[in-house]
């Protein structure tokens, strides 16, 4: 385990965790918070030993939010200048697999980091929401955009001009979670899940993980443009070969890039 005081990293398997380490706080994101998010982040993307990552928090909180504290005195103008909130666009930029465990509280940044993730999984306890409106501002690390688009207009609309906070149950129900389980469970569970992902091949997954964010970004014949490229691209990998070798000679693939 290594500790960088705002968070901690772990390697099970192929899989980094990325413990938020802030307990006093909630684990409210501050700049240092995500700056380290993002270098941990980055340096297991760049670890072929890495197939997929996994970031949570605490059984009481995901996160609480970006820090309040830290922005509470900022001007509009230090923030353009610095670009606040730019360390997590670079954190969407991640290609390796990212799953989100999230437990308790997953407010305003902590929501939104949440949604930067592939895919949630939650905890009986978690609660998402975007209270900003309640602190005179907005969503300010994709909000606004990740959470329309995995719940829709209506509910998104609800939530950001409202603050009002969203159970696990039906963060289910409304696609923004991929699966709800027992919060004693939830990093056992995460972690498998996320050893599954980290058994394929890695520059698939990624490819993977690239076209279905497409469909975020783009028209849909455009989207099937891209897929089409991309499923073209997979087959210069040796991972192919073997994947397709090893469904014929009925025998598990022993995947190179893993
Ligand atoms: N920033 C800074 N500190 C925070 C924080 C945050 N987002 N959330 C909690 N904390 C701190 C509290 O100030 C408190 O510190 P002190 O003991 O020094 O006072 C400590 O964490 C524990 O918090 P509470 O005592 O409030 O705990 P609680 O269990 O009573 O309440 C809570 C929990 C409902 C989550 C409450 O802490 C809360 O409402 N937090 C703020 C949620 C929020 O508004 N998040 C959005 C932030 S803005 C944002 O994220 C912008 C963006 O889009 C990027």
């Amino acid at each position: 385990m290594t500790e960088n005081s705002l968070i901690l990293t772990e390697q099970h398997g192929r899989v980094g965790l990325i413990t938020l380490n802030r307990p006093e706080a909630l684990n409210a994101l501050s700049d240092a918070m995500g700056q380290q998010i993002l270098a941990a982040a980055q340096a297991f993307d760049k670890d072929p030993g890495i197939g997929a990552i996994v970031i949570t928090g605490s059984a009481k909180a995901f996160a609480a939010g970006a820090d309040i504290k830290e922005m509470a005195a900022k001007s509009s103008v230090q923030m353009y200048i610095s670009d606040w909130f730019s360390v997590w666009d670079a954190l969407a930029r991640v290609r390796t697999p990212m799953v989100a465990a999230v437990a308790g509280h997953a407010l305003g940044g902590g929501c939104e980091l949440a949604m930067i993730a592939d895919f949630i999984i939650a905890g009986e306890n978690a609660k998402f929401g975007q209270p900003e409106i309640k602190l005179g501002v907005i969503p300010g690390m994709g909000g606004s955009q990740r959470l329309t688009r995995a719940i829709g207009k209506a509910k998104a609309m609800e939530m950001v001009l409202t603050g009002r906070i969203m159970g696990a149950v039906e963060a289910e129900q409304t696609g923004l979670v991929a699966r709800v389980v027992p919060v004693e469970s939830l990093l056992e569970d995460a972690l498998a899940t996320a050893a599954v992902i980290a058994g394929m091949s890695k520059p698939v997954t990624m490819i993977a993980k690239e076209a279905v964010n497409a469909a975020f970004e783009t028209t849909l014949a455009e989207g099937v443009r891209i897929e089409r490229r991309s499923i073209f691209a997979c087959f210069a990998t040796d991972d192919q070969k073997e994947g397709m070798a090893a469904f014929m000679d009925k025998r598990p693939a022993e995947f190179k890039h893993r």
